[in-house]
């Protein structure tokens, strides 16, 4: 069976999250080091940008390094900042053939500086690209967002420009990092991992969630159209009963 011919393209997911895991699992089963996995990690990363460009995915995030990521040794750290300076350089003309936009969300202050700046700029020259959002989790950590959405929320009410008996999910989303992107239709983290590890809590409210046990360098769009085809078979109720959908 050809997966990618089995999608239905009228049911396609519109934001698709993904949490990649198994990078230094898969290096050490290799007998290398975790920075290897990271290395191949970005290999991964490209391919399923491309996959999800070729079928038609709006939205696509990516958790890339977590809030909690920080307490590793000071080396990997060290390593995948420069893998994300690098790989942002790198792929710039390829975000810009294939339309492209970039976003970031997490306490993008807490990168370094050098990091910031690669960012900023790659935000800035893709921001009218309209094909796919690629939003990049980088110091990110979903209890966190919903603090600083908080404090947002309590300053306005403080201010006087909010008040409490206004305040709805909706706007209450609106102060979230990921404001102006739809929440999730679709969680994918590889591994075999089934967790959602301070994720995007809030968002994934009513998101199909899929888990591979494939190591993340080693999973291709393939498994990503294959995720995509799995979700098309699952119905959402969203609460209701099957009847009333
Ligand atoms: C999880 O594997 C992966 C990460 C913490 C980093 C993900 C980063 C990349 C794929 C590279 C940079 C990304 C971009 C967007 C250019 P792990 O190290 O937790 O693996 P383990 O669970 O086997 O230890």
């Amino acid at each position: 069976m050809n997966i990618k011919e089995s999608i239905d393209r009228t049911k396609l997911p519109q934001h698709i999250a993904i949490i990649m895991d198994g990078n230094g699992r898969w290096a050490k089963g290799l007998g290398k080091m975790r920075v290897f996995g990271h290395k191949n990690g970005v290999s991964a990363v490209r391919e399923v940008l491309e996959g999800a460009i070729e079928i038609g995915i709006p939205y696509l995030t990516l958790y890339a390094f977590s809030s909690e990521n920080w307490n590793r040794p000071k080396l990997e750290v060290k390593a995948l900042m420069e893998l994300l300076i690098s790989s942002l350089h790198k792929e710039l003309p390829t975000f810009q053939k294939n339309g492209v936009k970039l976003k970031a969300i997490g306490q993008l202050d807490h990168l370094p500086i050098k990091i910031q700046k690669t960012l900023s700029e790659t935000i800035e020259a893709t921001k009218n690209n309209t094909k796919c959002t690629l939003t990049l989790a980088l110091s990110y950590g979903s209890r966190s967002e919903i603090i600083d959405a908080t404090k947002n929320i309590a300053t306005k009410v403080a201010e006087g420009t909010l008040k409490i008996e206004d305040i709805t999910e909706d706007i209450f989303a609106q102060n979230l990092y990921t404001t102006g992107t739809p929440d999730p239709d679709l969680m994918i983290r590889t591994s075999g991992e089934q967790r959602i590890s301070n994720y995007l809590l809030w968002q994934l409210a009513y998101t199909e969630l899929w888990f591979s046990s494939k190591m993340w360098p080693e999973f291709d769009r393939n498994d990503l159209f294959q995720a995509i085809y799995d979700y098309q078979s699952r119905e959402r109720r969203f609460g209701k009963t099957s009847e009333q959908l």
